[in-house]
């Protein structure tokens, strides 16, 4: 079989969506993003690649923290909002409906629609390219009771390839 370029990208989808807050309350942020998975079981660490130029890495790179908050399928359209707005220009919290509630462990709110909740505390930032790749330990974790108890079944967002974001014209 002959063998042609590709974007390499479009082989590691589907990516699940998640939408990462960060920043102080007051002037807290959301971000959608999809580079972003467990990177140690113990001590539990995640990662997440953030562009350089985001309103999402500056707050980051200030508070050294930020939440993985996941979405439901039915959270597209607040995804995809949070995913080509920036903080810098509006306030996403307040545009997309989303309510913020305190964290346990962060000052970065949650977002209460989202079934579960990653609370990182940064260890390590690395500059990969565009994007910063935030190494960070899970200092607390928890969801929705009647998903994490299987009462309810959730269909996560994510799937496909979100070719205006990345790109691909493929
Ligand atoms: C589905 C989806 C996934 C995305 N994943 C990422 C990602 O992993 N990393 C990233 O830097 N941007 C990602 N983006 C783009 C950012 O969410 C977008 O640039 C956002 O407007 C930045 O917001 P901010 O300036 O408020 O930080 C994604 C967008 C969408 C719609």
């Amino acid at each position: 079989m002959a063998k042609i370029e590709t974007d390499y990208l479009k082989y590691f989808w589907p990516m699940r969506h998640y939408l990462v807050t960060c920043g102080e309350p007051g002037r807290a942020n959301i971000i959608a993003v999809s580079f972003c998975m467990p990177v140690s079981k113990e001590p539990p660490m995640v990662a997440c690649a953030i562009g350089t130029g985001m309103h999402s890495c500056e707050l980051i790179r200030e508070s050294r923290e930020f939440v993985v908050n996941v979405p439901t399928e039915e959270m597209a359209r607040q995804i995809y909002y949070c995913g080509v707005h920036s903080g810098r220009d509006v306030d996403k919290f307040k545009e997309t409906g989303s309510t913020p509630m305190p964290a346990r462990r962060v000052k970065a709110p949650i977002i209460g629609e989202c079934v579960a909740h990653v609370e990182c505390r940064v260890v390590h930032g690395l500059v990969t390219g565009d994007k910063t790749l935030w190494v960070a330990e899970v200092v607390d974790a928890y969801a929705d009771a009647d998903v994490e108890e299987a009462r309810r079944t959730v269909r996560f967002a994510g799937g496909k390839f979100p070719h205006t974001v990345y790109g691909s014209q493929r």
